[in-house]
């Protein structure tokens, strides 16, 4: 059985160590960067030259005839692995690995910022396009059929992997940016009135800011935001002071994507639900990095984006809890969020279905 990763255990909120996720431990980390990297430890100012020996990415993907991996395989030799894989093969899944840029093999380390794609990835896009492409929920032709039921699947799917437990919690966006402007515009905005106040943090990206900039300013409530101390932890103490009987909504990264603070995002829920506030956290940082559980979070909305999880462009994900998305309004109208439309009035679909204007297939 699956470890969820709220499972008591020395690694408070992650639950499990990374190893019962199949990821590496420190240790394994420790001895994959030495491996890789002989001046791993010794000096940070080593030469890159001497520091930096990547190993070569087939560019076929299959693994030549006297790679060292095929070796690992069977048993011969010890590689460089993550987890039980050897890196080697892990590089063949990417084919942008193979890519030279200034005469050197890609190597990728701007994660954070996007990551590259998978070969999984890249062909099922493309056998959505060979095979199935059509629009989703709005056909009774095969090709329908078959797109309606791959974007559902991803839709159980996606639950699953943050542990959302229902299937109808996921809305699909397009990003973790469109993402918070949809909590802030379909569920916050039509509850504030001038005075109320919303809490974010100091360690916000801009996407968690603006959008609740920009309602406040037109609702007339106030932007209030969470100090961190000089290691830049959030002050919790500080967090709770800042509540009071305006307080109407909380938003919080759950990883900072300027320095890395993991937020301790259970106690601030924890705290914003004994004031009856509601909470969103922006995953975008984290869903990438740590085993995700929304339900033991517990705040009422988490958001992330498909690209930085080596998923594709153009999509993200809102989780939204039952009753939270149950009270949210349509934000962007048209498409698929309508049951019926005449010229008098529209009568919208039940959530998730009612927050997207139309599935991006
Ligand atoms: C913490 C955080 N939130 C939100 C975003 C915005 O994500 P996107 O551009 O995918 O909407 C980013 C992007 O770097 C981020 O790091």
């Amino acid at each position: 059985m699956t470890t969820r990763p709220s499972d008591a255990g020395p690694y408070g909120s992650w639950g499990s160590p990374p190893e019962a996720y199949g990821l590496p431990g420190e240790d394994e980390l420790a001895s994959l960067a030495a491996s890789c990297f002989p001046e791993f430890g010794r000096r940070w100012d080593a030469p890159l030259d001497a520091a930096y020996r990547p190993t070569v990415a087939p560019a076929d993907g299959n693994l030549p005839a006297g790679s060292p991996a095929r070796a690992v395989d069977h048993g011969l030799l010890s590689l460089p692995r993550v987890g039980s894989v050897p890196l080697e093969k892990i590089r063949s899944d990417f084919p942008i690995l193979s890519e030279r840029v200034n005469g050197h093999e890609l190597v990728w380390l701007d994660n954070a910022a996007t990551t590259q794609r998978p070969r999984q990835v890249i062909e099922r896009l493309t056998y959505y396009y060979e095979h199935e492409n059509s629009n989703v929920h709005r056909g009774a032709h095969t090709l329908a059929a078959r797109a309606t039921d791959a974007y559902e699947d991803a839709r159980a799917r996606v639950s699953d992997f943050i542990w959302a437990g229902s299937a109808d919690s996921i809305v699909f966006v397009r990003g973790t940016t469109e993402g918070l402007n949809l909590v802030a515009n379909a569920y916050v905005k039509p509850i504030l009135s001038p005075g109320d106040e919303i809490i974010i943090t100091y360690l916000e990206h801009h996407a968690n800011i603006v959008p609740w900039q920009l309602v406040a300013e037109e609702t007339g409530a106030v932007l209030r935001a969470a100090p961190v101390d000089d290691s830049g932890q959030i002050i919790l103490s500080d967090y709770a002071r800042l509540f009071n009987r305006n307080t109407r909504f909380v938003s919080m990264t759950h990883v900072s994507n300027a320095i890395g603070t993991v937020a301790p995002v259970q106690e601030m829920t924890t705290i914003a639900r004994g004031y009856g506030v509601r909470t969103c956290v922006d995953g975008a940082q984290s869903v990438s990095h740590m085993p995700v559980d929304v339900s033991s979070i517990g705040a009422d909305f988490f958001v992330f984006s498909g690209h930085k999880i080596f998923g594709p462009n153009g999509i993200g994900v809102t989780y939204g809890r039952g009753d939270a998305l149950e009270a949210a309004r349509p934000w962007q109208g048209g498409g698929n969020m309508i049951s019926d439309v005449t010229f008098e009035r529209t009568l919208y679909q039940r959530a998730p279905k009612n927050s997207r204007p139309a599935p991006a297939a």
